[in-house]
C-alpha cells in the first residue's frame, strides 16, 4: 500500500489557505518525518511505531495529510460506549520485544500504533498495558450545548443519543447524526485522548453496506461492520495537520467552508468526511520504552 503524501501536502480543489500556511504545513510534515528520524537515531529506547496501515475517516479537504484513526467501540450490556483495547502481546521488532495491544477486527490489524502520532504517542493512556477502562467519557467542558447537561467524565450511553435520527443544532442540517466529545483511557493525573464518538443512520448504512457503501472496498466495509455498533462510531480527535482537536457541528464557522456537515479543523480548515472511510498508511512514531517493552535483543 502507498504511503500518505506526508511530504507535501494534496492540491486541492478550493485552495482556501494561504501560501504561508501550505509551506508550513509542508516544513510540518517534514518536522515529523525529521523527528520521526531524530527519535530513531538519539532514542533508542523508543519502542514500536513504523509504518502502519489503519482505517479512518477521509482528509478531503485542508492541508491535513491524512484521515484520523477509527476506534472500533463496543456497547456493553448497560449500554455504555467502550473504545476497543486489544489484549496486550508481545513482538519482536528489529530485534527487540515490544509490547503491543493489537488485534484482528474485520480482518483489519487494529493496534495501538493507529494513534501514535501528534504526541500522543507518549500519553500514558496509550501505553498498552495502561490501567484504564476504556469507556468513552463526556468532555468534561464540551463545546457542543446538548452535552453539557451531562456530568462531566459520565460514561457516555446509548440513551444520550435516543434524538439522533433528529438531532440538530444551529450548524448544518439536522438528522445526519449526533456527535459527542469525549475522552479515552485518560482517567487519572494523565494527558487527555480527545475521541469524538457519533450516532447516525449513515454509519448504520455503511455498516452494512448498504447504497453507495456497497462499494466500499471489502476491508473497509468488514472493519466497519465489526468497528461499529447501532449507528456509533469513534475516531481519535486529533488533526493529522497541526494536532488541534476538530469538531463535527462545533464551529459555526464551518459553514463558511462548507464545512457544517462535515468534521471541521478551525486551525486551518481542514475537513474530513466521516461517512467515507478510508484505509491509509502512515509511519506511526515510537512510544517510550518505559511501558513499552521488555528486554531482549541487541
Ligand atoms: S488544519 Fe491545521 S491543525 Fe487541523
Amino acid at each position: 500500500m502507498p504511503l500518505d503524501e506526508d511530504k507535501y501536502p494534496k492540491e486541492t480543489g478550493r485552495r482556501r489557505f494561504v501560501k504561508g500556511v501550505v509551506g508550513s504545513a509542508a516544513l510540518a510534515s517534514v518536522g515529523v518525518g525529521g523527528a520521526a528520524a531524530l527519535d530513531t537515531a538519539t532514542s533508542p529506547s523508543g519502542v514500536g511505531g513504523g509504518i502502519t496501515q489503519f482505517v479512518g475517516i477521509e482528509n478531503t479537504d485542508g492541508p491535513a495529510p491524512r484521515g484520523m484513526p477509527i476506534i472500533p467501540l463496543e456497547i456493553d450490556s448497560d449500554g455504555a460506549l467502550k473504545g476497543l483495547w486489544p489484549e496486550v502481546q508481545e513482538e519482536t521488532q528489529s530485534g527487540r520485544t515490544v509490547k503491543v495491544a493489537k488485534t484482528d477486527v474485520g480482518g483489519v490489524t487494529y493496534s495501538n500504533a493507529w494513534f501514535q502520532y501528534c504526541g500522543v504517542q507518549n500519553y500514558e493512556g496509550l501505553a498498552p498495558s495502561a490501567d484504564q477502562d476504556n469507556f468513552f467519557r463526556s468532555n468534561p467542558s464540551p463545546t457542543l450545548e446538548w452535552q453539557k447537561e451531562l456530568e462531566g467524565g459520565a460514561k457516555l450511553t446509548v440513551d444520550d443519543f435516543s434524538d439522533y435520527e433528529e438531532w440538530g443544532n444551529n450548524i448544518g442540517k439536522s438528522g445526519v447524526g449526533k456527535p459527542a466529545e469525549a475522552t479515552w483511557r485518560s482517567d487519572g493525573d494523565v494527558q487527555t485522548i480527545p475521541v469524538q464518538v457519533i450516532r447516525s443512520k449513515r454509519v448504520e448504512q455503511m455498516a452494512n453496506g448498504e447504497g453507495k457503501y456497497s462499494e466500499l472496498p471489502s476491508d473497509v466495509k468488514n472493519f466497519l461492520s465489526a468497528a461499529t455498533d447501532q449507528g456509533f462510531m469513534a475516531w481519535l480527535n486529533k488533526c493529522t495537520h497541526f494536532c488541534c482537536v476538530p469538531g463535527f457541528k462545533t464551529y459555526e464557522g464551518s459553514s463558511k467552508f462548507g464545512a457544517e456537515n462535515e468534521v471541521y479543523c478551525q486551525c486551518h480548515q481542514s475537513i474530513y468526511d466521516p461517512f467515507s472511510p478510508v484505509s491509509k498508511s502512515f509511519v506511526a512514531l515510537p512510544r517510550p520504552e518505559s511501558d513499552g517493552g521488555s528486554e531482549g535483543g541487541e
